[in-house]
């Protein structure tokens, strides 16, 4: 049995993974803006609920000290938005970007910051980033500016987390999900959420020491930085 925190855990990707780790008994801390929200008062299990808007970094710090001297076995930042209006050239919003990167980018930092102690003193050691592929510059596209450059840094910054918490014996890694059928994926996304989410819990399950650093698809494939 395993304790895994999850960001945005109230719909979408976040919530199922609420619903896959208390199904087969872990303790869950769901964090989600509504932690009231109906989908997640509806999950069975030992899921214990908390209010957290991840940019709010005094209630990061305030939910790091509430946890305090709980072991956290798997970290996952998953809470995250697309920055659609800042999509072509023209039509470069700043307050978007701003907000994409403070949600995408900033805010993930802020809770490994926060948390990486928790999840030092757990049995699993893993720090979960949810990142994108449209974040590789290796396989970079056009447009979607402020959402790829907001997963690239990301990236980097789970790249630094995973050479400086390595002498902790954190295991550091950001996923790519696939491209999913939520409300960010849409409905002419290639993967269901049942295709995407069992795949990343069995690969964070398998996680070791070796794979510390790495960028990796649902399915275990590694990903081009
Ligand atoms: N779906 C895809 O195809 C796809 C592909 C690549 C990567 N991803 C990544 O996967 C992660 C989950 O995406 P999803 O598809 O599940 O998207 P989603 O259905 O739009 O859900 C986004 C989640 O993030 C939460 N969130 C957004 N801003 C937040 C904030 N400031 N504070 C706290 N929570 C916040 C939302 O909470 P509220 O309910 O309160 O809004 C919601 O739970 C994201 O990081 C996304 O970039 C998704």
């Amino acid at each position: 049995m395993s304790t895994v925190l999850i960001t945005g855990a109230a719909r979408g990707l976040g919530l199922d993974f609420v619903k896959r780790f208390a199904a087969r008994g872990d303790r869950v801390i769901a964090c989600a803006r509504d932690p009231e929200a109906a989908a997640l008062r509806a999950v069975a299990g030992d899921v214990r609920r908390h209010a957290l808007e991840v940019t709010d970094y005094g209630a990061v710090a305030a939910l790091a000290k509430t946890l305090a001297g709980e072991a956290i076995d798997v970290l996952i930042c998953n809470a995250g938005i697309a920055g659609r209006e800042a999509t072509v050239l023209g039509s470069i919003d700043p307050a978007v970007w701003r907000e994409t990167f403070e949600v995408n980018t900033l805010a993930p930092l802020m809770m490994a910051q926060a948390f990486s102690g928790h999840v030092a003193r757990s049995k699993g050691r893993k720090l979960v980033a949810i990142s994108s592929r449209l974040g590789s510059i290796a396989l970079a596209d056009n447009g979607r500016y402020a959402y790829r450059a907001s997963k690239a840094a990301l990236n980097m910054e789970w790249k630094g987390l995973s050479l400086d918490l390595a002498g902790q014996g954190l295991i550091c890694v950001v996923l790519h999900p696939g491209w999913v059928q939520t409300d960010m994926g849409g409905a002419a996304a290639t993967l269901t959420i049942e295709q995407s989410v069992p795949a990343m819990v069995k690969m964070i399950d398998g996680l070791g020491a070796a794979d510390n650093g790495r960028f990796l698809n649902y399915d275990g494939n590694e990903l081009p930085w």
